[in-house]
């Protein structure tokens, strides 16, 4: 089957109404910063794919792992005829998920979210291709204020993979959950991918990898807003820093200008003034801990089922049930 026409819920207009509202607030606020939803156009997706491959970024290979392990448990405890993934990417480890449900049946219908109008296409052929006689309904959305307009009924499993729920500040995670919560039935399930909290110098890497490719996605960032807003920053002036902070158990990405230098946004009429040595926040990458995740989970009205880590104990998968 090829797949459906991409479902929209984020158009160009009102896409670029937040852009110039994230980057008027962000960069006038004190420290300066950029959501990091904006990361993601088609230049940044395919870096985002590259990271996967690093050597050091290992989240994707330990959650890889692991649904290799339990992909058909999770099939067939959980039973869904909807598979909804959020922030899906190039769905590559899903179809692990897709491959059990193949082998045990019952699933009718793939419907992956992402703000990636670009990953999306690709991805949405790709599995249409690969799994005749399922539905793929790809959604061009944004997981923190579209849940509400997901399809309903018939036993429903969200995945939310990757480690992306650490990207969200901590303040926004609760009722990022409640809204999840509140968008599903009694019985629904979520499938949620958390980075564990570790030694340091794993993480890192994971995050500053010796090739520079994380480097170039953090920039990506400036040339989206030069591509959409007319801005004019030079991103090679902006040096890339990845920071653990031991007590909140977050990496934070930012961008330190290496120069004094004044920046224009063309379209917001705004001229932003960079001292040299001064840093624009980008991300966080929030790390977790078992007992952490399964009282937020609980907190949202979800119940943990079951929670697995890989072998090294690096990643955690936890599959809840809404109580
Ligand atoms: N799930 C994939 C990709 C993780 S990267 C994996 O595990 O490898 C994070 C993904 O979330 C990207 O594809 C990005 O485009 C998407 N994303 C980021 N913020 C988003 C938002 N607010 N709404 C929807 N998608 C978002
Ligand atoms: N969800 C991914 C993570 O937190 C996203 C990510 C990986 C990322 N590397 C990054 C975000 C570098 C910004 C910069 O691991």
């Amino acid at each position: 089957m090829s797949a459906e026409p991409l479902e929209i819920y984020l158009q160009e207009e009102q896409l670029g109404r937040q852009l110039r509202q994230d980057v008027r607030v962000g960069l006038t606020a004190r420290p300066k910063c950029l959501p990091p939803k904006w990361f993601y156009d088609a230049r940044g997706s395919e870096l985002f794919e590259e990271i996967t491959r690093l050597p050091e970024y290992y989240p994707t290979r330990a959650e890889r792992a692991i649904l290799a392990e339990h992909a058909d448990e999770i099939a067939t405890r959980t039973g869904v005829k909807t598979l909804i993934e959020l922030g899906s990417g190039s769905s590559d480890k899903t179809r692990l998920l897709l491959d059990a449900f193949s082998r045990h049946g019952g699933l009718g219908t793939f419907v992956p979210l992402d703000v990636s109008i670009s990953a999306l296409r690709q991805s949405t052929a790709e599995i249409a291709a690969d799994y005749p006689g399922l539905r793929v309904r790809g959604v061009v959305g944004d997981f923190t204020r579209h849940l509400d307009r997901l399809p309903a009924g018939g036993g429903r499993l969200v995945a939310f993979l990757g480690g992306t729920i650490g990207n969200l500040a901590p303040d926004e995670r609760a009722p990022f959950l409640a809204g999840m919560r509140a968008a599903l039935e009694a019985g629904d399930w979520l499938l949620i991918g958390t980075d564990l909290v570790k030694d340091p110098a794993v993480i890192v890497p994971a995050y500053d990898d010796a090739a520079g490719v994380t480097a170039e996605f953090n920039r990506n960032v400036l040339r989206v807003l030069n591509r959409e807003l007319g801005a004019d920053f030079d991103p090679d002036a902006f040096a890339h820093v990845a920071l653990w902070d031991a007590e909140r158990e977050w990496i934070e990405m930012r961008l330190r200008s290496r120069r004094a230098q004044r920046v224009r946004v063309r379209d917001l009429g705004l001229e932003v003034d960079f001292a040299e040595g001064e840093e624009l926040r980008t991300e966080i990458s929030a790390k977790f801990r078992p007992e952490g995740i399964q009282a937020e989970l609980d907190r949202a009205g979800f119940a943990t089922r079951a929670r697995w880590t890989d072998a090294d104990s690096l990643f955690a998968v936890s599959l809840a049930q809404v109580r």
